[in-house]
């Protein structure tokens, strides 16, 4: 009886222990991991929503995971793959914050017999991209321009163009997307293209080489960032001339940007009215979008990306071939590709494409009609 209770404390310690040990396991920190996923940075709503719906989908497989973020930054993004392919990942999902950069990261995991899946942005000019799961991002791009079109005031409207970051493949797709739609409105004169002197120089070519739109984007780029965005609009606003104000269009690429752009030109009081695009539906957008402030936004829904990304890991680790539905040119080679469709959202549809669909919840919002 005695010896009985002098070894309980030995007992409740090994048995702390395996608690210990069980929790490490399930978050994935100090045990083994199969799938690393590392997005970009945690610093926009955006990669955010990923974590989110990557957290949500965790559990529904037999396979443990683990999210890293890069915050913006290539070295810390390689950091965190060597991490990972330290913990044993077969398996890693990865939204490059350079696309050129991270080759040398998904070399690294394609030599240590790493799967390799670029996801919603390609990680560019290398052999180390086994699959990639993406918007249709050429298609977030028409829907922009198309938006811009269908809602232009007469002739001669002047057009404000905005872009994302260069290092980032996804920003030429949109880019073109809008382009290959505004163009022939810019040469029929529906559109007058007001801050981009290379756009002007480009204006009658529809289809336009990478060095050409790189021109175009490296003039009016945000690089991603709010801030850089609202620097720009201020600049743009302040040299321009009176024919350039009034009722506008602006070409945004993403709701960040969006946002704060919209705020300059709401406050130039020579701007009579302005259409401005967005996409990602982050809810403060979704708010500018109820209040009038952002006209609309492309919806892109990350539900579908993630199970995309989880069920081509699943079908990996599992020893399957992963469905594709195309392959997109890296540069260096075609990567087979998983494409998931886009939606155009604007006060008409919001409440049906964010709120019924059970994305957001109408509590998230005021004045939802
Ligand atoms: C993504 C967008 C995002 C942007 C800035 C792009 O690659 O596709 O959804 O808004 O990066 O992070």
């Amino acid at each position: 009886m005695r010896k009985t209770w002098k070894a309980i404390p030995y007992v409740l310690v090994i048995l702390m222990l395996t608690v210990m040990v069980a929790a490490c396991g399930k978050n994935g920190s100090g045990s083994k991991v199969d799938v690393g996923i590392v997005l970009p940075t945690k610093d926009e709503p955006r990669w955010v929503q990923d974590e989110k719906r990557f957290t949500d989908a965790l559990g529904a497989t037999k396979y443990k995971s683990e999210i890293l973020f890069s915050q913006g930054s290539s070295a810390k993004e390689k950091e965190n793959v060597d991490a990972l392919i330290a913990k044993g990942i077969k398996v890693l999902i990865i939204c490059p914050q350079d696309g050129d950069a991270a080759a040398a990261a998904a070399e690294k995991a394609k030599s240590a017999g790493v799967k390799v899946i670029s996801y919603d942005r390609l990680i560019t000019n290398t052999d180390a991209v086994d699959y990639y799961v993406t918007f249709d991002s050429v298609a977030v791009g028409k829907a922009q321009g198309q938006y811009l079109i269908d809602h232009a005031k007469g002739k001669g409207e002047p057009l404000y163009l905005y872009a994302g970051a260069a290092t980032d493949n996804n920003a030429f797709l949109f880019f073109q997307g809008a382009w290959e739609v505004l163009q022939p409105k810019i040469a029929d004169g529906t559109f007058k293209i007001a801050n981009s002197s290379e756009a002007v120089t480009l204006s009658q070519q529809k289809d336009l080489k990478r060095e050409e739109y790189s021109k175009i984007i490296s003039q009016v780029t945000t690089n991603w960032d709010p801030n850089e965005a609202k620097n720009k609009a201020q600049t743009h606003l302040t040299s321009a001339a009176a024919d350039l104000k009034g009722d506008v269009a602006i070409l945004a690429p993403n709701d960040g940007t969006s946002r704060s752009i919209a705020d300059v030109f709401a406050s130039d009081k020579d701007i009579k009215s302005f259409v401005v695009t967005g996409q990602d539906a982050e809810k403060a957008s979704i708010q500018y979008i109820i209040d009038g402030k952002q006209s609309m936004t492309v919806f892109k829904d990350v539900r579908n990306l993630v199970k995309d990304a989880n069920g081509m890991a699943v079908s990996l680790l599992d020893g399957k071939t992963p469905d594709t539905t195309g392959v997109q040119n890296n540069g260096k080679v075609d990567v087979k590709a998983k494409q998931t469709d886009v939606i155009v959202v604007d006060q008409s549809n919001v409440k049906a494409a964010l709120v019924d669909s059970g994305y957001y919840q109408a509590s998230d919002f005021t004045g939802l009609k």
